[in-house]
């Protein structure tokens, strides 16, 4: 009996743990796609440090095709292209640094790909924008509204 409560404790505690997840997580459409990006540039980095150069070509190739899907290519915006483009030359320099099995460039390359990453995201991901700009006003201004209050 005893074990029979404990089964259907354990169930509900489950299922209340997926409903709850599953309300507070709104999944875009784009999303699942996009965090593929994750799984490519790990990918990238292992052949880097492992120097198996086949598993950085093929990932960057990855990469580089993600960046030319209509999920990328979502706004039409010129600095928007501006970032793809910086992108796309990042994945190229580390491709062909990896047909060169140059280990020293393709990581040099790969610093400059997770540079366009980030550097995109702070200009084109909402809440990441917004949070950019609140860091670089609070560095900006040398008397912040908070430290003028008694
Ligand atoms: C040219 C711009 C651009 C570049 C470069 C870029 N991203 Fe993104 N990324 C976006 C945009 C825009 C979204 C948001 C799409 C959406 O919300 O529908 C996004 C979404 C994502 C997400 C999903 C976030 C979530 O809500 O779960 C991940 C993860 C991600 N990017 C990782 C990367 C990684 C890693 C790289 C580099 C290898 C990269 N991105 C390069 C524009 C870019």
């Amino acid at each position: 009996m005893k074990q029979k409560c404990a089964v259907i404790v354990c169930v509900s505690l489950l299922i209340a743990g997926f409903a709850s997840h599953s309300a507070e997580r709104v999944v875009k459409p784009t999303q699942a796609a996009m965090r593929l990006k994750l799984t490519y540039a790990q990918g990238v980095l292992e052949g880097i440090t492992l120097e198996k150069f086949d598993l950085v070509i093929t990932n960057a190739a990855k990469l580089r095709d993600m960046s030319q899907t209509n999920v990328f290519v979502l706004m039409g915006n010129w600095d928007y292209r501006t970032c793809r483009t910086n992108f796309q030359a990042s994945v190229d320099a580390l491709t062909q640094a990896a047909k060169e099995e140059n280990t020293q460039k393709a990581s040099e390359a790969y610093l400059k790909m997770a540079q366009s990453c980030i550097e995109c995201h702070k200009t084109f991901r909402r809440e990441q924008f917004v949070r950019s700009q609140l860091h670089i006003t609070r560095l900006e201004n040398p008397n912040p509204p908070e430290r003028n209050q008694p």
